[in-house]
């Protein structure tokens, strides 16, 4: 469920047109609906009202701009950050301190200092090597540092390879064969206040059964440390939860994942806490584009050139994802398309032989469901500008990210002297 639809044959964000963003802002721009991000952390709220006090973390890698992560505080969301600069975006935020977890697999010494400073809430330390060196900091500088150990469950998510992250090969946490040994280590650092378990086995989930399978792995080993001696009050499930790209799509409802979360966690007498980030987001966003031209390709297949990149949207170069593509002011008709952007490499790409609405130079279209991990991940490859952000709030909008031009770009670099 989502705020872009069409309204007397034209697309609209919420009650705004889409010509009008584009006119006002130009192209390619991304446009967020507060209104559709609002739902969805309402959603997501409500699926989990079966359990005590749920702590609500988005994942700021997700979509880090700072008037989307104020609208999320404003539903009483803190932040899941991975790194100083996403921590000081959900301190801008409002965010309270209190209320961000810090995740990473490289946390720096740096960032690790910022944040005792800072006084987030909790550590998701990912290492034994990490946790005494937060016992060492938090020592040195004399403040308190609340922390969990995550685990790595070994177990498939069943997503794409790149965006998995639990399984016993991939970077992330501590084994979890090894984990009560480490984490018994860990509980004996005074500086330490560890108190509980994390983990995320990776993002685009599909299916319930894997954190299933791995939720309950987490359960046995709270049992574990808790005959072992140690003090559980925290689990942090991760995020991951899928959305839908494209119809046939079926990823699990919010409220079948409160509900499996409710059973397999019964008894645990711990705070769960949450870092949902695409399930938020995803659709809450889409990339706004301008039709360049059309040219002919082999095989009768119409190249459609639009003015967003690779650089602008990086997943389907990345991962192959599929995002809708429609016309903001659709004429019924449907042609087949191979849809590239402007950069010189074939990965700039956003579908082939994909059937859409039948588009010319200078038509505007949308990519759906670009919310989440697409302008966090732009670059400005091509020396194109960095894309700029919008964000729509009923009948009004507001530039949130500006377009930040090559100009720009090209002025931040120097030849040195020497060069001259
Ligand atoms: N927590 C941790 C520790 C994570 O690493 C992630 C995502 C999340 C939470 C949020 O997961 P979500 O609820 O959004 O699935 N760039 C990729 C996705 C990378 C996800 C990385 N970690 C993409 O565009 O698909």
């Amino acid at each position: 469920m989502n705020h872009f639809d069409l309204v007397n044959g034209v697309l609209h964000a919420e009650d705004v047109p889409l010509p009008t963003i584009a006119d006002s802002v130009g192209t390619p721009v991304y446009v967020y609906s507060r209104a559709t991000l609002e739902r969805h952390a309402q959603v997501f709220r409500d699926a989990l009202s079966g359990l005590d006090n749920p702590h609500l973390a988005f994942a700021v890698k997700a979509n880090p701009n700072l008037a989307v992560l104020k609208v999320l505080a404003r539903q009483g969301y803190g932040a899941d950050v991975v790194s100083g600069g996403e921590m000081d975006r959900a301190l801008a935020a409002g965010m309270a301190a209190d209320d961000i977890v810090f995740s990473g697999v490289g946390k720096t010494a740096e960032e690790i200092v910022r944040a005792l400073k800072a006084g987030i809430g909790q550590f998701n330390i990912e290492s034994e090597e990490e946790g005494r060196e937060l016992a060492t900091l938090a020592n040195t500088l004399n403040l308190p540092a609340n922390a969990v150990l995550r685990i790595n469950p070994d177990v498939d998510a069943g997503t794409h390879g790149k965006i998995s992250t639990g399984k016993a090969d991939n970077k992330f946490g501590v084994g979890i064969h090894r984990a009560p040994e480490i984490y018994g280590r860990l509980d004996a650092l005074p500086s330490l206040n560890m108190r509980g378990v994390a983990l995320h086995i990776g993002s685009q989930l599909t299916s319930l059964e894997p954190l299933e399978t791995a939720f309950g792995k987490i359960g046995t080993l709270v049992q574990d440390l808790r005959a072992n001696g140690h003090r559980i009050t925290h689990v942090d499930l991760g995020g991951g939860l899928g959305v839908r790209y494209k119809d046939g799509d079926n990823p699990p409802e919010p409220a079948d994942y409160g509900a499996m979360v409710a059973r397999v966690t019964r008894g645990w007498d711990v705070r769960l806490m949450f870092e949902p980030g695409r399930v938020i987001a995803g659709n809450a966003g889409i990339l706004l584009t301008r039709v360049i031209r059309v040219k002919p390709g082999a095989g009768n297949l119409p190249f459609a050139i639009v003015d967003a990149a690779m650089n602008d949207l990086a997943r389907p170069a990345l991962y192959d994802a599929w995002h809708d593509f429609e016309a903001v002011e659709p004429n019924g008709q449907k042609m087949t398309a191979n849809i590239v952007g402007p950069v010189c490499e074939t990965g700039d790409t956003f579908a082939m032989a994909r059937d859409i609405d039948v588009v010319a130079a200078n038509d505007l279209a949308i990519f759906r469901t670009a919310g989440a991990y697409g302008a966090t991940m732009a670059s400005t490859y091509n020396s194109r500008g960095l894309v700029p952000e919008v964000l729509v709030d009923g009948g009004k909008f507001a530039i949130v990210a500006e377009r930040i031009a090559p100009e720009t770009i090209l002025a931040a670099e120097h030849v040195p002297d020497w060069l001259k």
